[in-house]
């Protein structure tokens, strides 16, 4: 046992499996107390179980640690405030917030239903409102406290397939550097990680998004055989990092988005300007093909470009 987080008291969603799970039973091992969130449900969000909530509880009370766990979905205001409750109310209070939980709902945008939109939207992006106001007024009234979010490189770089899931991750990004500045000055830090791990989000890989990924010539630095072979992408890779944001050492680090995955820790920009064309005056349209071609547009790539023999073009 360390003692990183010694005295601390942690409330993670979605703690019941994959990466969440992992993060649980780390920062117990560092001194911290945890609540375990997990509606218990499928990869897609359906159903619900008390059984992984509960398992990782035990698991951490097995290790020595102290735990309770909460069976709320995310995606509810009332889920959320009984999350920094059951922290309040077991431990006396709350320093770490972290919002692990999440769920897929893969289709390409023209298909998606506006139930596998909102389904997404709710557990990741409404969830980190959710759970994040009612631990932000402990930590606010405290003058401490961690928020750490997750996103994605499907919604920070953009994915086949994961216009909901996209929406929703790059959300989080939005939503941890505005958290930052409003929490900034009470002493509470808001920080996101975009993960890559095997877990069952990773071991089936819609098909459809495979192979539309494929034909779209769109390369990922991870494979498949990568997520099924491990190759140091257990999700326990990911919880140190988590340890070492929620702990007192990270108090400058605020606003910030990382990538982790297996040994690799980055740091992602936040957009910055990367070239502008100026006049004075307007813009014509034309004006903007002409010179925009020649600079700013100059080296633009499409991601996805037409399939050569596209409807219509014969
Ligand atoms: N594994 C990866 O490579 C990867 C990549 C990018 C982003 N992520 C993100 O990391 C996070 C963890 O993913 P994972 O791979 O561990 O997935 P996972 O499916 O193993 O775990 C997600 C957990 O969230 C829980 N959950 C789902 N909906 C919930 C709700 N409404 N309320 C409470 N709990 C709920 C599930 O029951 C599950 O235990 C997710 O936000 C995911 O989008 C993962």
């Amino acid at each position: 046992m360390g003692d990183l987080l010694k005295g601390k008291v942690a409330a993670v969603t979605g703690g019941g499996g994959g990466i969440g799970r992992t993060i649980c039973l780390l920062l117990a091992e560092e001194g911290a107390k945890v609540v375990v969130n997990d509606l218990g449900g499928s990869v897609g969000g359906e159903g619900a179980s008390r059984g992984p909530a509960e398992d990782v509880a035990n698991e951490v009370k097995k290790r020595g640690g102290q735990a309770v766990p909460n069976f709320q979905s995310v995606s509810t205001v009332a889920g959320g405030e009984s999350i920094t409750q059951d922290a309040v109310k077991n431990f006396g209070r709350l320093d770490i917030l972290v919002h692990t939980a999440g769920i897929l709902r893969d289709r390409m945008i023209f298909n998606m239903s506006e139930q596998e939109w909102d389904a997404v939207i709710a557990v990741h992006l409404k969830g980190m409102y959710c759970v994040s106001r009612p631990a932000s007024m402990v930590f606010r009234q405290q003058r401490s406290g961690r928020l750490i979010g997750f996103s994605s490189t499907s919604g920070l770089y953009g994915n086949v397939g994961q216009s909901n899931y996209g929406a929703a991750k790059e959300g989080i990004a939005g939503f941890i550097r505005t958290a930052a500045r409003d929490l900034g000055k009470y002493g509470v830090t808001a920080n996101a990680i975009a993960p890559t791990a095997a877990t069952r989000m990773t071991a089936n890989l819609p098909d459809a998004a495979k192979e539309a990924k494929a034909k779209a010539g769109i390369k990922s630095n991870v494979g498949d055989a990568d997520f099924k072979g491990g190759k140091g992408l257990e999700p326990e890779a990911i919880a140190p990092f988590v340890a070492f944001l929620a702990s007192d050492e990270a108090a400058n680090v605020n606003g910030q988005m990382f990538h982790v995955q297996g040994g690799e820790i980055t740091l992602l920009n936040n957009p910055y300007l990367l070239r502008t064309m100026q006049k004075a005056g307007r813009w014509t349209a034309q004006e903007i093909h002409e010179i925009g071609s020649r600079t700013i547009f100059m080296d633009l790539r499409n991601p996805a470009p037409p399939a050569s023999a596209a409807p219509g073009k014969g």
